[in-house]
């Protein structure tokens, strides 16, 4: 696991975007791992300035989103395919049609989410996966408890999480969603190379576990430290447990 820690907030965004430029310098056909929440919005700002700048073209990339909303009305401006489009593809050259989410919208969100495992795997697997993590050490939606072979499946949110998640939601708790779909950390394990943004104090417990703690599905998060290659992102207030 590679630690970098920075008190500046552009530089944690202009590393974490080298990052992915390195990827996709080395196979134009990247496939880009995304996640929702604050902490990748610099980096894909910084994104969005290279591809305007003409410093890089994401326009051969594939993208899959983390998790999405159960739930919610349709065009709701949260969810996180509408989040996604307004933080990340109108911002770069990537095809629309080349980034993919769960489908909230099926009947049978079971078979969806299976659908959902075969077509990352049709790309041949995520490349590079970014990742945030909640306060409690969950990872996309893989609240604790979730085991660590957990693929792409319905879960319920925690309240703490809804708290967390709730200034999206006009700070009404009683408007965030309480089901989710979310890949699991199992499949989150298979990406090539995991990429974790962690800035705030309120991270800095979650990411004491992630780069001390015991291995347990308690904290997701620490699923990370049986993983080959990771990259961790950190502020001085994030790594201040450390
Ligand atoms: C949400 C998302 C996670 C994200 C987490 C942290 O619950 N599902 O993918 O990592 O929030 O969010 P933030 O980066 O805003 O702190």
């Amino acid at each position: 696991m590679e630690i970098t820690v920075s008190r500046d907030p552009e530089q944690i965004a202009a590393r974490g975007a080298d990052i992915i430029a390195q990827h996709v310098a080395d196979k134009p056909a990247t496939v880009l791992g995304l996640a929702t929440g604050s902490s990748p919005l610099r980096i894909y700002r910084e994104l969005g300035e290279r591809v305007a700048a003409g410093r890089l073209s994401l326009r051969e990339c594939h993208a899959f989103l983390l998790d999405e909303y159960l739930d919610l009305p349709s065009g709701h401006p949260e969810a996180y395919r509408a989040v996604i489009e307004r933080d990340f593809v109108r911002l770069v050259d990537i095809d629309p049609a080349h980034v993919h989410g769960p489908d909230c919208t099926t009947a049978d969100p079971v078979a969806g989410c299976a659908a959902y495992e075969e077509l990352i795997a049709a790309r041949g697997g995520v490349d590079v996966q970014l990742l945030g993590v909640g306060g409690n050490g969950h990872i996309a939606f893989n609240e604790p408890g979730s085991p660590f072979a957990s693929r792409t499946r319905e879960m319920m949110l925690t309240e703490q999480t809804r708290l967390d998640n709730a200034r999206f939601f006009g700070d009404d708790v009683d408007a965030v969603p309480q089901r989710c779909l979310t890949q699991g950390v199992g499949t989150i394990l298979e990406a090539r190379h995991l990429l974790l943004i962690a800035t705030g104090e309120h991270k800095a417990q979650a990411v004491r576990a992630l780069v001390e703690g015991p291995v347990s599905d308690a904290c997701p998060v620490t699923a990370l430290q049986q993983h080959p290659h990771v990259t961790v992102l950190l502020d001085d207030a994030a790594a201040s447990l450390l």
